[in-house]
Formats: structure tokens, sequence, C-alpha cells
């Protein structure tokens, strides 16, 4: 069973995790960084120890969570020698668990889909979907249990599906989010208040989450209606990647709706 744990790393998933995993009356023993001042903050938050030094890392605790960066996950794993033989888990949507398996026979991963920004607070942590991998039955046996604690759902997922998983949600997150920041420099540019766009996105995640994407589009490409995507492009001609990626958006829809085809026939 799982009460203690390490976590290696000081950003966003470090911060949230430890802070839910911390709640959830689960010793953090450590945290491991490299940055000082986040550290510490973290420490103070989590009721733990920061340490910056490798070679300090416990051999104490039943499971080391790395939420470094991809190569720091590595690099930092084969460095410390406590971690030979413990149950290392990263919690990386495009890396593989077998990283860790020169250093350890218990290896996984622990990949929440959700999106994390350290001090902007997680609407339910009890809705974050873990899919997991682990290297033998008991290990995987102890993920499924944990999370069970923490009151969330665990998805068993392998390498392939996991990196088409995190693909999906850099569409769905990572590339919506960048479409949103392009629509408020527009409003910017043109002096307008961004607070009008809020109820446009609360209406649009609403259609999503009821209906799906695709019966949710609306806009000029799924009309086809070429006046108004030129004198759209026109507005971009100073900005030719942002005309580039309203054009691409534009034949993305154009195409997954057969859109051409529906009007010749
Ligand atoms: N953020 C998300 O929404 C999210 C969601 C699911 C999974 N993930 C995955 O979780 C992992 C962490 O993501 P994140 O968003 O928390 O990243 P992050 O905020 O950028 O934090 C990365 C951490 O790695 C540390 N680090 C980088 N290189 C290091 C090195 N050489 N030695 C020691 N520490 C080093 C950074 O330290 P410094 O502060 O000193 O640079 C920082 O503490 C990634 O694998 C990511 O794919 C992220």
């Amino acid at each position: 069973m799982i009460n203690s744990i390490v976590i290696l790393g000081t950003g966003n998933v470090a911060f949230h995790l430890g802070k839910f995993l911390h709640t959830c009356n689960i010793k953090i023993l450590q945290i491991f960084g490299r940055n000082v001042i986040d550290g510490e903050n973290l420490g103070k938050i989590l009721n733990s120890y920061f340490i910056n030094d490798i070679s300090q890392i416990s051999d104490k605790a039943d499971l080391y969570i790395f939420a470094m960066t991809d190569t720091a996950n590595y690099d930092i794993a084969v460095k410390a020698n406590n971690l030979k033989g413990k149950f290392l888990v990263h919690t990386s949507g495009s890396l593989e668990s077998s990283i860790f398996k020169n250093i350890t026979d218990r290896y996984g991963v622990l990949y929440p889909f959700q999106t994390f920004t350290k001090n902007i607070e997680i609407l339910d942590y009890q809705k974050i979907p873990f899919c997991i991998e682990s290297s033998d039955k008991k290990s995987l046996n102890e993920l499924k249990d944990l999370i069970e604690r923490l009151g969330c759902k665990f998805y068993e997922m392998d390498y392939e599906r996991r990196k088409k998983l995190h693909l999906s949600g850099v569409f769905a997150s990572n590339f919506m989010n960048h479409c949103v920041y392009l629509a408020e420099k527009i409003l910017k540019n043109s002096e307008i208040d961004k607070e009008i766009m809020s109820s446009l996105l609360k209406q649009s995640f609403y259609k999503i989450l009821k209906n799906g994407a695709y019966q949710s589009q609306t806009g000029p490409a799924i009309r086809n209606d070429e006046i108004i995507m030129n004198k759209h492009l026109k507005l971009l001609e100073n900005n030719p990647l942002e005309k580039e990626i309203y054009k691409k958006l534009s034949e993305s829809i154009i195409a997954n709706y057969k859109i051409s085809k529906k009007n010749e026939s």
C-alpha cells in the first residue's frame, strides 16, 4: 500500500498532484527540485521537506513520482543511487515507462489527463482521470489502490494508446487555448474588452460536452461562406502565421464535413 511519496519536480504537476495527495492524507516525504524558491514554497504547502541534492533522496518512500520534463526524468533517475529497486513512476503523456527499467524492476506511469497550471485551482480533483501502466501486477494494483483512495478513476493504458490520448489532449486543450489567446489578441488590438467573449466560451463548451464537437460546429467555414472567409483573411494580411492558421483550420472544417462534395451533389 502506498502511504508515503517523494515528488521529483516543483512545477505545475508537482504542485497540484502534491496538494491532492496531501489533502488525501498521503505523506509527501520529500520534494526534490532545482528551484529553491518554488521547492521551499511547495514544501510548506505540503508539510514536507525540500531537497535539491539528489544524494539526499530518501530510500523510505513507497513511491517516487517523477514530475519533471521528459529529459530531466531520465537524467535524474540514473543519477540517484537511492532509487535503485524502488517503485518509480512518471507523469508524462508521451514518454515510455521503460526509461526506469535499468534502475529498478518496479516502474510505471501515473499520467493525469488534466491541464495543470500552478496557482490556478483545479475545479474538482476527484474528476481527474489517471492513466496507469506498470512493470508488474503488484505495482499496478498499488497504483489502482492509490487512485481509488483519491476517489478518482483509473484507466490502464499502454504507451501507444497513451501517446494518442496525449495527442488528443494537445488538440482539445492546448490548441484550443492558443486559439482563444489569438482571439484575445485580436480583441486587445481592436480595443474591445475580452470579457465580451466569456458567454461565447461557456456556451461553446456547454455544447461540446452536451452534443459533441462535430454536432456543435458553426461559423463561416461550415457554411462555406467564402465572402466572409476572404474578409477575415484580408484582416490577417499583416500576420502571415495567423492567416495560415485561419486557412488551415477552415480547410480542416471543410474537409471534415465534406462540404465541397455536399455542394457539388
Ligand atoms: N501541466 C500539465 O497540464 C500536465 C498534465 C499532465 C502531465 N504533464 C506532464 O507532467 C510533467 C511535468 O509537467 P509540468 O507542467 O509540471 O512541467 P513544469 O511546470 O515545466 O515543471 C517541470 C519541472 O521539471 C524541473 N526540471 C526540469 N529540468 C530539470 C533538471 N535538469 N533537474 C531538475 N529539475 C528539472 C523544473 O524545474 P525548474 O522550475 O527549475 O525549471 C520543474 O520543476 C511532464 O512530463 C508533462 O508532460 C503535464
